[in-house]
């Protein structure tokens, strides 16, 4: 499939090279395209992978993804066309958390899940990737078994497209939640790996269920 990525940060570059290792031809986006910086990512994805501005990588993407930092997300999306969003699978990967005096969830009552949703009424949106860190994003493996990637949205056949490409990237367990609005226990479960984490002084963890 052809996979626009708003943003070229952690998760943009990872995710990119994730999915065209698994086939796909993929656009992440950038500010600045043309920047120095992004010359090691097209080294190490080849032909299958580019870097463009936000408008192409949403034009392009026959399914998109949303890795920007809460900040400047609405901004980024309002300067897109809706038409190059419209009817898409829009798969959101934000949290909006502070890290100050420990991490905290933002938003009182509501999610960065359910406001993406809103701010793109004509797109299926998909939370999905964001309890986890960038580092194990792709071919999560660990020794002690195999995690959970949650994931809720409202369009059904989109979670499935998003259920299809998270096993092209190793996730063979995926919980639907169901409808948006779990995006805010998504996002809660986030917080809750990030202090697990801290507190076991371990970096790239992620849930999983012991079953009896
Ligand atoms: N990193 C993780 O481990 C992780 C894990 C799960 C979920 N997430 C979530 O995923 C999202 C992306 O995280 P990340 O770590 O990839 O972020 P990041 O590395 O900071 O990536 C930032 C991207 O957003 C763009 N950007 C930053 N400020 C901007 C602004 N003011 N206007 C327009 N574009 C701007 C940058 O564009 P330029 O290239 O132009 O600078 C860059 O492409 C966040 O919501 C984060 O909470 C992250």
């Amino acid at each position: 499939m052809k996979i626009g990525i708003l943003g070229a940060g952690n998760v943009g570059r990872i995710l990119g090279e994730g999915f065209v290792n698994s086939g796909h031809l993929v656009l992440i986006s950038s500010r600045e395209p043309h920047n120095s910086k992004h010359v090691s990512w097209k080294q190490v994805v080849g032909q299958s992978g580019d870097i463009t501005s936000f408008e192409e990588a949403a034009q392009f993407g026959e399914i998109i993804i949303i890795a920007l930092p809460w900040s400047c997300l609405k901004d980024v999306l309002e300067t897109i066309d809706p038409v190059y969003l419209k009817n898409k699978t829009v798969i959101d990967v934000s949290n909006a958390v502070h890290f100050d005096n420990g991490p905290r969830l933002l938003l009182q009552d509501t999610s960065a899940g359910v406001i993406v949703q809103k701010l793109l009424p004509e797109s299926h949106v998909v939370k999905t990737l964001n309890t986890i860190s960038d580092k194990i994003m792709t071919h999560p493996n660990f020794i002690e078994g195999s995690p959970i990637m949650f994931m809720c949205g409202n369009d059904n056949p989109s979670k499935d497209q998003v259920r299809a490409l998270l096993k092209d990237i190793g996730w063979t367990t995926v919980i639907d939640l169901g409808d948006i609005r779990q995006s805010l226990l998504q996002e809660s479960i986030m917080l809750a790996c990030v202090i697990s984490e801290n507190q076991l002084q371990s970096s790239g963890s992620a849930f999983a269920l012991l079953r009896h």
